[in-house]
C-alpha cells in the first residue's frame, strides 16, 4: 500500500492516513469489498501506532468508506461503488435542452455591436463612451478613502437591504437634480446601477404584454430590447429637427420613452413646444413619460435645457439619470426620480434583484459631490469636450462631402448621407482602415432599416486624432459615393 504520510505536517497522522486511504478508494485503487490490511500490519508497514491506524479506520467507517466485517477486519464498503461510479462518457449523457427550459425572450431586434478593439484603433470615434482619461481619479480616491474611514465605513460596507445611502440621495436632491431644474424629496429617488438598470426596473414595474410603448424612431436600441422583453408593443414616433413628433392622439399608448435633452441617436433637443405638448397630452390621455436624461450636461452652445421632469406638475414623468457619461460607465451608477409609489415598487423589485448598488460606490459618490469635486469635474470635462466638439465641427465641415448640422450638445454626431449612401459598408471599410465609426441602421425599428446614416462619437477620441481621423473617414466616404 503506497501511502505518503508526513509527520512534520501540523495535521495529525491519523487524519493524513484517513485522507490518503479515502483518496485511494476514490481513485479506484481498491475494489469494492476488498479487504484492507489489518491495523497491526498497516501500523508496522507505516511505522505508526496501531491506535493511529484504528482511529483512521474508524473515521473512514463512520463516513461510509469502509465497512467492518466481524472477525475478519475492514473492507471497502460494497455500497460505495454506486456513489463513486464514474459518470458515463459525455456522448452518452442525455443533453439538457436549455433553450426549451429557458423559453423565448420575445425579442428579435438587432443589437448594438461594439468591436472589442475599438479603443486601440488610431481613430476611435466610439459612440456613447466618454473619455475615461478625464476621470477625476484623485478626487475619487480621496472620497473613497474617506468612505472607508471609521466615520463612513459602516455606511459603505453594511447591508442596506432595500435602502440607499442617505448621503448620496441628499446630495442628488440638493445639488445634482436642482441643476436640471428638478426638485425632489428623498422618497422620490432610487439609486440604480445606471440608467439601463432604471429602464429595466421601470419596465418590470409598468409593462406587460397588454401595454404599448411609444419610442423615438430612430431611437435607443437597448431601451427597445428591454420593452420588448416585457412583451410590450412598440409604437415608433419619427424624429424631426424638433425632436420626437407627437401625434395628437396617444391615448392607446401606456408609456412614452424619450431622450429630450439630446435625442439618441441624432442629438436633436426636444423643442419647448413639443415638451409642453407631450406633458399636456400625458395628463389628458393618461400615459406615463420615461425621460432618459443620459448626457444632458454636455451642452456647448447656450445653456442645458431643463429636464422635462422640471416641468412635470402631475408626476407623470419618470426621470432616469446616470453618472455614466459625466464620470465613467464602468461605475454603473445612476438614479430614478419618480412618484413615491413608483419608487417604492422599484425599490422592492431592486431588492430581490441586487439589494442595492454597492454602498462603497454610493458613499464615495456622495462624498465627492459634497466636496464639490463632482461639479468641478463636470466643468473640466465640458471644457475638454467643447474643444473636441469644435475640432469635430471644423473637420466635418472640411472633409464630409455633404452639409452637416452640428448638434449643440451631446457626445456624438449623426451623419445621414444622401439617398443610396451605404453607411454599413463605409463603417466596415473604415474599421479595416483604423477608423471606428458606427452605422445607424440598428437604431431603426422600421424594416428594411435605412442604411444611410453614420454615427461618430467624439467624446472618447484623442483630441489630436479628430482632424486626421475625420479626414481619413472623408476619403473613405468619397470612395462610396
Ligand atoms: C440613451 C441612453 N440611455 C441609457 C444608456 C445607458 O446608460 P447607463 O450606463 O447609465 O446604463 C445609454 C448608454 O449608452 C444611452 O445612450
Amino acid at each position: 500500500m503506497l501511502l505518503q504520510l508526513d509527520p512534520s505536517q501540523p495535521e495529525p497522522l491519523y487524519r493524513q492516513l484517513r485522507v490518503a486511504i479515502a483518496e485511494a478508494i476514490e481513485k479506484g485503487r481498491f475494489a469494492a469489498g476488498e479487504l484492507l490490511p489489518s491495523s497491526r500490519a498497516l501500523a508496522a508497514d507505516l511505522d505508526l501506532s496501531r491506535n493511529t491506524v484504528n482511529m483512521a479506520y474508524q473515521e473512514l467507517m463512520a463516513e461510509g468508506f469502509l465497512e467492518s466485517i466481524p472477525r475478519v477486519g475492514y473492507a471497502v464498503n460494497r455500497d460505495l461503488r454506486r456513489y463513486l461510479a464514474k459518470p458515463p462518457p459525455v456522448e452518452e449523457t442525455p443533453r439538457i435542452d436549455w433553450q426549451e427550459r429557458m423559453g423565448e425572450l420575445g425579442d428579435d431586434l438587432p443589437h448594438l455591436e461594439k468591436p472589442a478593439e475599438r479603443h486601440s484603433e488610431p481613430y476611435a470615434f466610439v459612440v456613447g463612451e466618454p473619455d475615461v482619461s478625464l476621470f477625476p481619479t484623485r478626487s475619487w480616491m480621496r472620497a473613497m478613502r474617506a468612505a472607508m474611514s471609521p466615520e463612513h465605513a459602516a455606511s459603505s460596507l453594511g447591508d442596506r437591504f432595500d435602502t440607499d445611502d442617505p448621503l448620496l440621495v441628499e446630495m442628488l436632491c440638493r445639488h445634482v437634480l436642482p441643476a436640471r431644474g428638478i426638485s425632489a424629496s428623498s422618497e422620490e429617488v432610487l439609486i440604480t446601477m445606471g440608467s439601463q438598470n432604471g429602464l429595466y426596473l421601470v419596465s418590470r414595474a409598468l409593462l406587460d404584454p397588454k401595454k404599448r410603448v411609444a419610442v423615438e424612431e430612430p431611437g435607443y436600441p437597448d431601451a427597445r430590447h428591454i420593452f420588448k422583453r416585457r412583451g410590450a408593443r412598440l409604437v415608433p414616433l419619427p424624429v424631426d429637427d424638433q425632436g420626437m413628433t407627437i401625434p395628437a392622439n396617444l391615448s392607446r399608448v401606456d408609456l412614452v420613452s424619450v431622450t429630450p435633452s439630446h435625442h439618441y441617436p441624432t442629438n436633436v433637443t426636444l423643442s419647448v413646444g413639443r415638451r409642453q405638448q407631450l406633458l399636456s397630452q400625458a395628463a389628458a390621455q393618461d400615459f406615463i413619460i420615461v425621460e432618459d436624461d443620459y448626457d444632458s450636461e454636455f451642452r456647448y452652445q447656450g445653456r442645458p435645457t431643463p429636464a422635462l421632469k422640471a416641468l412635470d406638475e402631475t408626476g407623470r414623468v419618470v426621470y432616469l439619470g446616470s453618472f455614466s457619461k459625466f464620470l465613467a460607465p464602468g461605475l454603473r451608477l445612476g438614479y430614478v426620480v419618480a412618484d413615491v409609489a413608483l419608487i417604492a415598487r422599484l425599490r422592492d423589485l431592486r431588492r430581490y434583484m441586487l439589494r442595492h448598488p454597492p454602498g462603497l460606490l454610493q458613499r464615495t459618490m456622495g462624498l465627492m459631490i459634497q466636496a464639490g469635486d463632482y461639479v468641478r469635474s463636470i466643468r473640466r470635462s465640458r471644457i475638454a469636450l467643447k474643444d473636441k466638439w469644435e475640432r469635430t465641427a471644423a473637420a466635418v465641415e472640411h472633409h464630409v462631402p455633404w452639409e452637416v448640422t452640428m448638434p449643440t450638445g451631446g457626445l456624438s454626431l449623426w451623419l445621414p448621407g444622401p439617398d443610396g449612401f451605404d453607411a454599413v459598408a463605409v463603417a466596415a471599410n473604415a474599421l479595416a482602415e483604423g477608423v471606428v465609426v458606427e452605422d445607424g441602421s440598428v437604431c431603426y425599428l422600421s424594416q428594411p432599416a435605412p442604411r444611410n446614416a453614420l454615427r461618430l462619437g467624439f467624446a472618447g477620441t484623442k483630441a489630436d486624432a479628430i482632424e486626421p481621423g475625420i479626414e481619413a473617414l472623408g476619403s473613405i466616404i468619397r470612395r462610396h459615393l
